[in-house]
This record gives structure tokens, C-alpha cells and sequence, in this order.
């Protein structure tokens, strides 16, 4: 007799919220950093700008750190079942470096603000300024989140072009897993996993 078919089949609801929480708001972070850097220096646009940038970017930190926190508590959902094992250990490296520049992010954005002279706020509440200005200080944390902020990008186009690669290979339940709705759980009628079955709890 077959072993019974080992759950979880998907992430959890907060964990799918807190993935497209986070996923749009970093996506809304780079628009605003691309709009406001050209910006006119000491215009109302510019001050307006940057501040939304940093609330958001800050709203994001603490979603990523309360998203660490609760991946941590919770058991991952079964590895799909017919994935070459590049394609899991290219995906698993993603995932960790995305988390690791999820942090580095706005850590960088934040210490580059620290040290720019201008006060920073959290959607109106300003934050203790504990560093004083410092230009040479500052170049150094926005060309760190500059760079920080291409490798992103690049591991964000990696992970999607991944993640879509999967409704080609018929791997669709790998999509599933991560949005909302009964996709990628055992249907009535079959795995539900197509062609790509869920690993089977060991004998
Ligand atoms: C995941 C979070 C974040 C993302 C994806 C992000 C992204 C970006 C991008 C794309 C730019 C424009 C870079 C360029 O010139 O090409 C930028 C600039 C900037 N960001 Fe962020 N950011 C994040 C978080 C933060 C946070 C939390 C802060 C501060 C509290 C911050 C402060 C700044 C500042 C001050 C600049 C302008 C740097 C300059 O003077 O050129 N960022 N960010």
C-alpha cells in the first residue's frame, strides 16, 4: 500500500500574503528610487519622494523580518515531484539570496539616510537621529544600495523567470503553491499535481 501523501501541499495563507505584500511594495520601491533620484535637489517633489521611499522601504524591512520569522516556524510545503535537481538547488540558493538582499536593501537605504543629514521618518513619525551628517559615510551606503539594488533586481528576474518557467514544463503546481485558492492540494479526483505529483511521505 501506497504512503499516505505528506502535507503541507502549499504555503500557508500569511506566508502567500506576506510574498505578494512584500513583492509589490519592493516593485513600487524601485519605481519611486528611479523616479526621485533625478529629481530637482531641495524641491518639495524631491522631499515628498524620498520620504514615501523610506516609509515604504521601511514598512518592508519589517514585513521581511516578520516573514524570516514565521518561514522559520513553519514547515515547508512537500517538494513537487519531478523538478531536476538543479532546478531545486538554483531555486533554493535564489530564495536565500533574495532574503539576504530583502535586508540589505533598506538596511543600506536606511544607514545611507542616517548619515545624509535629513531626518528620517516612518509615515510621518520622525525616527532619533543618532548620526550626525557625514557626506564621505553617506556616498558609501547609497553606492552599497545602488549596487544592492541591481542585485536584486537581477535575483527578483531570476526567481520570476523561474517561477513562470514551470507553467511551461507543465510544473504549474509549483506556481500554485504560492497563490491564493485550493491550487496545488490533493484534489478529489486526482494529486491535482498534473504531470509534477507531490514527493510521498517516506515508508
Ligand atoms: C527593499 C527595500 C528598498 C528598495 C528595493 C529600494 C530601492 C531603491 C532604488 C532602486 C533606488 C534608486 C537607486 C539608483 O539611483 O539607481 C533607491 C534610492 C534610495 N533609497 Fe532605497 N530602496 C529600499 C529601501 C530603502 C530604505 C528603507 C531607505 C531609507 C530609510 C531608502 C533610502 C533611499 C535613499 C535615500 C535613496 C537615494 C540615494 C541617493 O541619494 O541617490 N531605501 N532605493
Amino acid at each position: 500500500m501506497s504512503a499516505p501523501l505528506q502535507p503541507p501541499f502549499r504555503y500557508d495563507p500569511l506566508s502567500i500574503a506576506l510574498h505578494w505584500a512584500v513583492a509589490l511594495l519592493i516593485l513600487v520601491l524601485f519605481l519611486l528610487g528611479w523616479y526621485m533620484v533625478d529629481l530637482p535637489k531641495g524641491s518639495a517633489e524631491r522631499s515628498y519622494f524620498f520620504s514615501l521611499h523610506k516609509s515604504v522601504g521601511l514598512t518592508v524591512a519589517s514585513l521581511v523580518v516578520v516573514r524570516i520569522a514565521w518561514r522559520a516556524r513553519q514547515p515547508e510545503p512537500v517538494p513537487v515531484a519531478g523538478l531536476a535537481q538543479w532546478q531545486r538547488r538554483l531555486a533554493a540558493m535564489t530564495h536565500r539570496l533574495l532574503y539576504v538582499f530583502m535586508i540589505v536593501q533598506p538596511l543600506t537605504g536606511y544607514l545611507s539616510a542616517s548619515f545624509s543629514g535629513y531626518p528620517t521618518g516612518f509615515w510621518g513619525v520622525p525616527l532619533p537621529q543618532w548620526a550626525d551628517k557625514d557626506p564621505v559615510v553617506n556616498e558609501i551606503f547609497t553606492g552599497v544600495h545602488v549596487l544592492s539594488s541591481k542585485v536584486l533586481l537581477a535575483l527578483i528576474v531570476l526567481h520570476t523567470c523561474g517561477a513562470l518557467s514551470h507553467l511551461w514544463s507543465r510544473h504549474e503546481n509549483v506556481l500554485r503553491r504560492m497563490l491564493p485558492g485550493p491550487g496545488g492540494q490533493q484534489s478529489e479526483t486526482g494529486t491535482g499535481y498534473g504531470n509534477a505529483a507531490p514527493v510521498r511521505a517516506p515508508d
